[in-house]
């Protein structure tokens, strides 16, 4: 199954297309929305469309899932992914997508990220057949770890990785979290 658009009440979700790039540049321009992300600073255009050709190659590794730029009645407020796992770390690709989303910070705390990735969760499970899907952040971004328990996630482990610069708060580690079909079906 190509990678499809969804809609909520207040979103329009459309697979990423070059159209965004625009939008991913203005994202990664904000020191706030890079807070916890490598690599902690806002990141050029240069950065961002080398970034955008990686995150357009997600949508065919796996039939369905991808990046998907998000839009109100107001115009583009940030992305949601579903993306197949890395790292051994993270388990099996089959089955199983890796949950993110990034937000402009204008449109935060208005319940999208939520929204959008409570609807990458239906898409995923009852349209893509997935058993598994997790998410990753540092464990001092206190928004991630909301939205991710907001949406039904639950905790799984503390993990350390090797950063070449690490971020201030990495001595605390990254957190998954994740919820399975099962607990899907029964929330
Ligand atoms: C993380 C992010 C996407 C959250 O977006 P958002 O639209 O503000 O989130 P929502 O409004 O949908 O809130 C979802 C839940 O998290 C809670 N929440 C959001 N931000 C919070 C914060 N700073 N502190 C505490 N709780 C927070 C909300 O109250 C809500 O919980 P509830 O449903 O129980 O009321 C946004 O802060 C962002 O883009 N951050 C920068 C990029 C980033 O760090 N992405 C994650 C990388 S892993």
């Amino acid at each position: 199954m190509p990678q499809r658009t969804l809609t909520t009440d207040r979103l329009t979700l459309v697979p990423l297309t070059d159209d965004h790039l625009e939008y991913e540049v203005e994202l990664d321009s904000d020191p706030e929305v890079m807070r916890y992300l490598d690599p902690g600073r806002p990141r050029s255009r240069s950065e961002v469309t080398e970034l955008h050709h990686g995150r357009l190659a997600v949508a065919d590794r796996v039939p369905g899932l991808g990046f998907w730029a998000g839009f109100t009645d107001g115009g583009f407020v940030g992305w949601w992914i579903l993306e197949p796992p890395e790292r051994p770390d993270q388990g099996p690709v089959r089955g199983q997508a890796e949950l993110g989303y990034r937000l402009l910070r204008r449109h935060w705390r208005r319940g999208l990220a939520g929204e959008g990735a409570r609807r990458l969760l239906q898409h995923g499970f009852a349209d893509l057949g997935l058993d598994r899907i997790f998410a990753e952040t540092m464990a001092v971004n206190t928004a991630s770890r909301a939205t991710m328990k907001s949406v039904g996630l639950t905790y799984v482990r503390t993990f350390h990785q090797d950063w070449e610069h690490p971020l201030p708060g990495t001595e605390h580690g990254e957190v998954e979290y994740a919820i399975t079909r099962e607990q899907w079906l029964g929330r």
